[in-house]
């Protein structure tokens, strides 16, 4: 899979792909990540991209002119599956849109800055639009790390143990269960005797228990 990044602050998006399992991700060749600064295709040599907002108001709005440009210009290198605007109003984010997301070959994302992009691109560019929570964050770039990650991650050969991704917590509309390591016994709490068993059917049992009772308690709406 290949991610284009069109980003006012490709600086930001340096260092969050180049760590744990999207470096291997990009290190097995499953997966290639490139940012591309906005400002190549500022409209004038001062590196404008953005303008006062007709109607008035404050905050700058993202200019027309250079996002069409760039769109147009990564356009001729590779056919997008979806061009995607991170932004606060868009489709949340969950396991389902990451899994479906990750069936795809290129994808183009646009970090939005300021007010957000004129509304023309959204229209006749974006294909679809992601927020990744009910919170405004100062642009679209950590938006579009996380979702980067979420679909890094499922890409087939990313994760070392082909099965962990499948019993990531959402996978299956559950949490996932409590997990422990050594030692047994940390301060007179004990790991859960099941686990020592070794009666693997009996562990897989308690897990699906544990996962149901979690989600019960503290994500009733994901059972519905
Ligand atoms: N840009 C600013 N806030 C955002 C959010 N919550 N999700 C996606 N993009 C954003």
């Amino acid at each position: 899979m290949h991610i284009d990044i069109l980003t006012v602050l490709p600086e930001l998006l340096a260092s969050p792909f180049e760590h744990s399992i999207m470096k291997r991700a990009q290190e097995k060749g499953l997966l290639t990540v490139q940012t591309h600064a906005l400002r190549k295709w500022a409209v004038n040599e001062y590196g404008q991209i953005d303008d006062y907002q007709y109607g008035g108001g404050a905050g700058m709005v993202m200019m027309c002119e250079p996002l069409a440009n760039a769109i147009e210009e990564l356009s001729k290198e590779r056919a997008y599956d979806d061009i995607i605007y991170l932004t606060p109003d868009g489709a949340r984010l969950d396991q389902k849109m990451a899994n479906s997301f990750s069936l795809k070959h290129n994808l183009l994302l646009i970090c939005g800055h300021y007010k957000g992009i004129d509304e023309r691109i959204r229209q006749q560019y974006v294909t679809k639009e992601v927020s990744i929570g009910d919170y405004v964050l100062s642009g679209g770039e950590l938006a579009a790390a996380v979702l980067v990650d979420a679909i890094g991650r499922l890409l087939p050969g990313v994760l070392g143990d082909e099965t962990s991704a499948l019993t990531d917590s959402f996978q299956d509309h559950l949490l996932a269960p409590p997990v422990y390591t050594r030692p047994v016994d940390f301060r007179g709490h004990r790991v859960p005797d099941v686990l020592m068993s070794g009666d693997h059917k009996k562990i897989e049992d308690w897990r699906y228990e544990q996962s149901i009772q979690r989600t019960k308690e503290r994500r009733p709406d994901l059972l519905d």
